[in-house]
């Protein structure tokens, strides 16, 4: 009885012994080093035996055929580049597992995608064979340099390249993208993309109203890309639009402010000592290359001084420049010359 027991058992052993089967231990960790580019990959193998192959497989596409590297320790693809071989195989053995240390020198965008390690067991179903992937690409990811949302949307995408799609003036502005392979510290690169578009204007209050006296000025703002700005008062009696130039009357002026994009500008039109015939329609055109376009302004009469720096709330800021930084708006805005305004 007890002889057939271990009989049983010893024979169980023998069988377990010689079916162990061949498997990958250990993720593979790809190991790229900066210089020269090269990478490293080591597939740990347990119990390997005749006749189980390990190969080292590339798929290049989803579609593509897979490209085999290795069989063992042979070399399957003879590539040379920069005068050494592009791939390599070395074993290293360790009690009883190997690894199987695959070599892709001098990386190019076309190395990157994912290497399987794999036993090739030959009267085995392939869907049994033990199989690793690893997926050697540097990790490359896009955003904004102001932190707003990418055109296609979300703040990050990965990939080495980004496409937009119907780009608008609003995709304009600096990308940076940052390449990270495990080697610190990542590197990164800032693309500045430009837009030309023909300016545009939106007014965000295209009425405004203040009260007849020499002593107010009323002043009509445009936020808009670096443009010829030219402002226009309609003539009521002929109808016909004047050029408004600088002068006793009216006070042009562009600024840069710092919150705007680098290719904005203020551009304000101040009406000075506010009489019963500045009232009326006026506008604002800003012309390139590509295109013009024009925003309306209605300046009307009203009783009382408006804005924030009338005698009454004197001392308040004014409220210029409230308008959105984001999209390019005109906006038309009241103010009062602090001074003027306390000389009453
Ligand atoms: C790969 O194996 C070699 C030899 O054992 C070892 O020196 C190296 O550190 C291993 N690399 C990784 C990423 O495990
Ligand atoms: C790979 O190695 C195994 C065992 O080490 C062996 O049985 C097999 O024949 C080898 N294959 C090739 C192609 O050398
Ligand atoms: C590579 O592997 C990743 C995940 O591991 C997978 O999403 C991707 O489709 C694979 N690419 C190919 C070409 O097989
Ligand atoms: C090999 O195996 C022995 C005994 O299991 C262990 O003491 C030793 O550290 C192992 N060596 C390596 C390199 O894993
Ligand atoms: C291999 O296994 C898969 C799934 O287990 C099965 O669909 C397929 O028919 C098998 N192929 C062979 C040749 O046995
Ligand atoms: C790639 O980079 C992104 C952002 O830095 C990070 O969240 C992600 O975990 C990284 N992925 C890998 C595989 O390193």
């Amino acid at each position: 009885m007890t002889n057939v027991l271990s009989a049983v058992v010893l024979s169980s052993i023998f069988c377990s012994v010689f079916t162990a089967r061949p498997e990958i231990v250990d993720d593979i960790l790809p190991e790229v080093k900066k210089q020269g580019q090269t990478a490293y990959l080591n597939c740990s193998v347990i119990n390997l035996q005749s006749p189980a192959q390990v190969q080292w497989i590339k798929l290049t596409t989803s579609s593509g055929d897979p490209k085999h590297i290795s069989s063992n320790e042979t070399v399957l693809i003879d590539e040379v580049v920069e005068g050494q071989r592009k791939y390599d195989l070395v074993k290293y053995g360790s009690n009883d597992s190997d690894i199987y240390q695959l070599i892709v020198r001098s990386l190019t965008e076309t190395d990157a995608g994912n290497y399987t390690c794999q036993i090739y067991l030959p009267n085995q179903n392939s869907t049994e064979w033990p199989r690793d992937i690893v997926v050697v690409a540097p990790n490359i990811t896009w955003r904004r340099g102001d932190g707003f949302p990418l055109p296609n949307g979300g703040f990050q995408q990965r990939g080495g390249t980004y496409d937009i799609n119907q780009i608008q003036a609003t995709d304009r502005g600096q990308f940076i993208c940052i390449a990270d392979n495990n080697v610190k510290p990542p590197a990164s690169f800032t693309v500045q993309l430009g837009v030309r578009f023909a300016p545009y204007c939106t007014p965000v209050q295209d009425t405004v109203g203040q009260a007849q006296n020499l002593r107010f000025h009323a002043k009509l703002g445009v936020l808009g890309s670096r443009a010829e700005v030219i402002w226009y008062k309609e003539n009521k009696a002929t109808p016909e639009k004047e050029q408004i130039q600088d002068n006793d009357k009216y006070k042009l002026e562009q600024q840069d402010d710092q919150r705007l994009k680098a290719d904005e500008k203020w551009y304000t039109l101040e009406i000075k000592n506010v009489q019963g015939n500045d009232y009326g329609d006026y506008y604002c055109t800003g012309k390139n290359e590509l295109g013009e376009n024009q925003a309306q302004f209605q300046l009307f009469e009203t009783m009382e001084c408006q804005g924030q720096n009338c005698p009454s709330v004197a001392g308040k800021a004014p409220s210029t420049y409230q308008v959105s930084m984001v999209t390019f708006m005109i906006g038309l805005i009241i103010s009062f010359s602090i001074n003027k305004c306390l000389q009453r």
